[in-house]
């Protein structure tokens, strides 16, 4: 079988996701009825965090056991990745011990040249730059509640980071649109996305307007991982950029609000948003699980059709 990794989310073409969102369905409803499914027995997952992480690490060691494999939690801390073994060094050992690896990391950098020396699929579990995992949970929840992405209007409203990039290069490949608005500063780095062009997005000064006539409200944290030395100064920054009432009322009425989360009420959104009864954030939470499944089905055993 071929070797794939999932570094970015341009890594897969929209006919892969359609069928990796069929599979997701199938994988969660059989979940959904406590019915086995275990199609990775022996396989294992090794699971490398130089981050934080809460879903994400919950979300592939539970898909692992479901599908009936292991998973292997290593962190910098406690691993030889922290005491300064080459990543080239750590990847040739990890991926002959194990069948499928997931990374968190800093610059994505780290993350292709591990690939560039693994012998098994690596899957980019939040770099710097992308988060690919969370826009693919976030498109099929989107697709479960309001059905296709085709033609509809993202609104991104805060800091153009990870999950902003990624969002963008899901608008080319689902053929969608991003109104994105950032304080001045904070634009997106079209070359730093991983962008074909600039067709599918649009950049607006005030938020206000990002996030009118928009199918779905989008933020994250004014400072992601990595980056806490510009706190302070990022809070000055975006205070005008939180995803108030106002703001989605400037949206379609059936518009979804979503975060990645972990969120700061009173920041980047407003408590009432994210509790509010557009949010689909515990859904989206939810769906890391059951798309993730599907991906490390996908990358292990290729095209599944039951
Ligand atoms: N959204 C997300 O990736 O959450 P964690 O940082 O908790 O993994
Ligand atoms: N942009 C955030 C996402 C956390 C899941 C960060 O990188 O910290």
């Amino acid at each position: 079988m071929e070797l794939r990794h999932y570094l970015q989310f341009k890594d897969l073409s929209r006919e892969e996701y359609e069928h990796l969102f069929t599979r997701t369905r199938w994988i969660k409803e059989r979940f959904k009825r406590y019915e086995r499914y275990w199609p990775l027995e022996d396989r294992t997952l090794a699971m490398i965090f130089e981050k934080q992480s809460t879903r994400t690490r919950l979300s592939f060691e539970a898909g692992m056991h479901q599908m009936g494999g292991a998973a292997i939690f290593l962190s910098t801390r406690d691993s030889q990745l922290g005491r300064g073994e080459p990543v080239e060094d750590a990847a040739q050992v990890i991926s002959r011990m194990c069948d499928v690896v997931m990374i968190r990391t800093f610059e994505q950098e780290i993350l292709t040249r591990f690939a560039g020396n693994s012998r098994v699929p690596v899957i980019n579990g939040l770099t710097n730059e992308y988060h690919p995992c969370q826009t693919l949970a976030d498109i099929f929840t989107f697709i479960e509640q309001r059905g296709s992405i085709r033609g509809r209007t993202v609104a991104w409203i805060g800091d153009s980071n990870n999950v902003c990039n990624t969002w963008l290069q899901a608008a080319e490949v689902f053929d969608f649109n991003v109104h994105v608005s950032t304080p001045p500063g904070y634009e997106v780095e079209p070359e730093r996305a991983g962008l074909y062009g600039t067709d599918h997005y649009e950049e607006f000064r005030d938020p206000m307007d990002a996030a009118r006539g928009a199918d779905l409200v989008t933020t994250d944290v004014w400072t992601s991982m990595g980056f806490e030395a510009e706190n302070l100064e990022r809070l000055r920054a975006f205070q005008d950029w939180q995803v108030d009432v106002e703001m989605m009322r400037a949206a379609k009425p059936e518009a979804l609000f979503m975060h990645c989360l972990p969120a700061h009420r009173g920041e980047e959104v407003a408590a009432e948003v994210i509790d509010g009864p557009q949010s689909a954030v515990w859904d989206e939470a939810e769906n890391r699980l059951h798309t993730q499944k599907a991906l490390l089905e996908f990358l292990l055993l290729g095209r599944v059709n039951p």
